[in-house]
C-alpha cells in the first residue's frame, strides 16, 4: 500500500516539527539563527589578510579580512566543519566588523560562545577555532608577519 500525499506531508512535517524541537532543547536561538542563515559566509577577493587553520577535531576554517585605516571593513569566512562551526564563523565575523585591530584581537572563545548564548561542552570548542582562525588572520596584517610571507 502506497503512502498518500496526505500522509506523506504529514510525516514531513512531523519530521520536521521533531528535528526543530531538538535543536531547540539543545541550542540557543542565536545558534540556530547563525546555523541556518550565517552571515558573511563567502569567498572574499583580494582580501588585505587572511588565514585557514585547522582545528584538533580535523576540521578547518577560513578567514579573510579587508582592513582600512587599522579598522575591519569586512570579514568572511568559510568552513568544512560542524553546523555549531558554522554559528561560530559567523558569529566572529559579526563581532569583528567595525572592530579596530586592538579590539578584533580581544574577541576570544569566550566572547563568541557568549554571544551565542553558550553551546553543548563537546562544541564549545568550534567557537576556539572560530577564535584562532581570526587571530592568526589578523596575525598576517601585521608588518612582521607580512616581511615574513614575503621571504617565503
Ligand atoms: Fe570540529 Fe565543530 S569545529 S566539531
Amino acid at each position: 500500500m502506497s503512502i498518500q500525499h496526505e500522509d506523506a506531508d504529514r510525516l514531513l512535517e512531523n519530521l520536521r516539527k521533531t528535528y526543530l524541537d531538538e535543536l531547540r532543547s539543545t541550542y540557543s536561538p542565536a545558534v540556530i539563527q547563525h546555523f541556518s542563515t550565517p552571515h558573511n559566509q563567502e569567498q572574499m577577493d583580494n582580501p588585505d589578510a587572511g588565514a585557514q587553520y585547522t582545528g584538533p577535531c580535523g576540521e578547518t576554517m577560513n578567514i579573510s579580512l579587508k582592513i582600512k585605516d587599522d579598522r575591519i571593513e569586512k570579514v568572511t569566512f568559510l568552513t568544512d566543519g560542524c553546523g555549531t562551526a558554522v554559528a561560530c564563523g559567523s558569529m566572529v565575523t559579526v563581532l569583528a566588523t567595525g572592530k579596530n585591530l586592538k579590539e578584533a584581537c580581544e574577541i576570544d572563545q569566550e566572547k563568541i560562545l557568549e554571544e551565542l548564548g553558550g553551546l553543548p561542552e563537546q562544541e564549545r570548542h568550534c567557537a576556539l577555532l572560530a577564535a584562532t582562525t581570526l587571530h592568526k588572520a589578523l596575525e598576517d596584517y601585521l608588518p612582521n608577519s607580512r616581511e615574513d610571507d614575503t621571504n617565503k
